[in-house]
């Protein structure tokens, strides 16, 4: 057991430097803070959602150097010097992001817990797939549990999305998007 251990004191919190949608941030974490917890509560990026805080929900997705990540696996001081991308930097000001606004016309939301996760597992799985199927798009984002809705206007939603982006569309099993 260590002296700090020991002592009964809390290890010592450092400084963390890292950039969050395009901005330099820095807050303090402890050794063992998780990198979700340092997002909501040192940079007040209450966006990004905790549910099960075990590696299974996915409402604690975000972006890390080009991958998503669960936050709640990470210990925020592994983030230190990396490029965060998480749901508050979707939005330019009051005008939704494209995938936000085809969540919104595909009613792929009723509480919005599980949206944060939802959106940046299917901006992942949009931008390094340039060929996607209906039956990828319901994989990939079966990395997230959503409670509410069925996950039909989620899969139609992210389906729109990467038609958006690559310019094909899914159709059914199999398919190219
Ligand atoms: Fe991270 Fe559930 S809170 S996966
Ligand atoms: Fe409620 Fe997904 S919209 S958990």
């Amino acid at each position: 057991m260590s002296e700090t251990q020991n002592s009964g004191q809390k290890p010592e919190a450092r400084t963390i430097e890292l950039t969050v949608n395009g901005v330099s941030r820095r807050g303090k974490a402890e050794p063992r803070m998780l990198l979700a917890d340092f997002l909501r509560e040192e940079l007040d990026l209450t966006g990004t959602h905790v549910g099960c805080e075990h590696g299974v929900c996915g409402a604690c997705t975000i972006i890390c150097d080009g991958a998503a990540v669960r936050s709640c696996l990470m210990f925020a001081v592994q983030a230190a010097g990396t490029e965060l991308a998480t749901v508050e930097g979707l939005a330019d000001g009051e005008t939704l992001h494209p995938l936000q606004q085809l969540f919104s016309e595909h009613r792929a939301l009723q509480c919005g817990f599980c949206t944060p996760g939802m959106l940046m597992i299917a901006i992942d799985l949009v931008a390094n797939n340039e060929s996607l199927t209906e039956d990828d798009i319901r994989t990939g984002m079966s990395a997230a549990l959503c409670r509410c809705t069925g996950y039909d206007g989620i899969i139609k939603a992210v389906a729109a999305y990467a038609e958006q982006i690559h310019g094909k569309s899914a159709h059914g099993n199999g398919a190219d998007v």
